[in-house]
């Protein structure tokens, strides 16, 4: 028993190696954790793509809030304030949560397309200008101006529309 447990402590700690290793200013703002770089840490592609959905629903739970609040005349300023970061923080990983080998081949459920694989260089300029869009108005949000806050929100959903529209199995946002 005490040998098993040293060994996960040793794996354990030695995740927490390679996850610290990797440079990533942008989550150093929030609680926000990368998953694990799959290429490198995570050979396993099936736990790539379950860490990838837990980021992405996230980042839709954060939208909803955000898209909500943007419908009310007594908009709270801090649900922005709370919400943006998570967005602004996991957007800059989002690219790289799809490494070669986590498509349908990975025989879990995914609704990412061969898309992404086949033409990685849109891929990459969709998740850009995702992480463009996500810092823009991660800056709106800063400067406290509730109206052009609420008129952010739906630009920044639009740049997650722009990807799940070929990369994504139901074109949905
Ligand atoms: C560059 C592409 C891209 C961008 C940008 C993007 N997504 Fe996605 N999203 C995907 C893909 C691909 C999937 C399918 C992932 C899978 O099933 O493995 C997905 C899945 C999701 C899911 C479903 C997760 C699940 O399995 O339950 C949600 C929710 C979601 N995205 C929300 C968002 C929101 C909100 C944004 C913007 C704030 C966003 N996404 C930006 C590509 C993107």
């Amino acid at each position: 028993m005490k040998t098993e447990w040293t060994i996960a402590a040793i794996a354990a700690a030695s995740l927490l190696a390679v996850a610290c290793g990797q440079k990533d200013e942008a989550t150093s703002k929030n609680e926000a954790q990368a998953p694990p770089a799959a290429a490198t840490a995570a050979p396993n592609a099936a736990d790539t793509i379950k860490a990838r959905q837990a980021n992405l629903k996230k980042l839709g739970g954060a939208l909803k809030a955000m898209t909500d609040e943007s419908k009310k005349d007594n908009a709270d300023l801090a649900v922005f304030k709370t919400q943006a970061p998570i967005i602004a923080g996991l957007a800059p990983q989002l690219h790289d949560w799809f490494p070669a080998g986590t498509g349908a081949e990975a025989g879990v459920k995914t609704a990412a397309k061969p898309e992404i694989w086949a033409q990685p260089d849109v891929f990459k300029q969709r998740a850009d200008a995702f992480a463009a869009a996500a810092a823009k108005f991660s800056t709106t949000v800063d400067g406290g101006d509730l109206a052009a806050i609420k008129a952010g929100v739906a630009p920044l959903g639009g740049a997650c529309r722009e990807c799940h529209q070929t990369f994504r199995q139901r074109d949905e946002s």
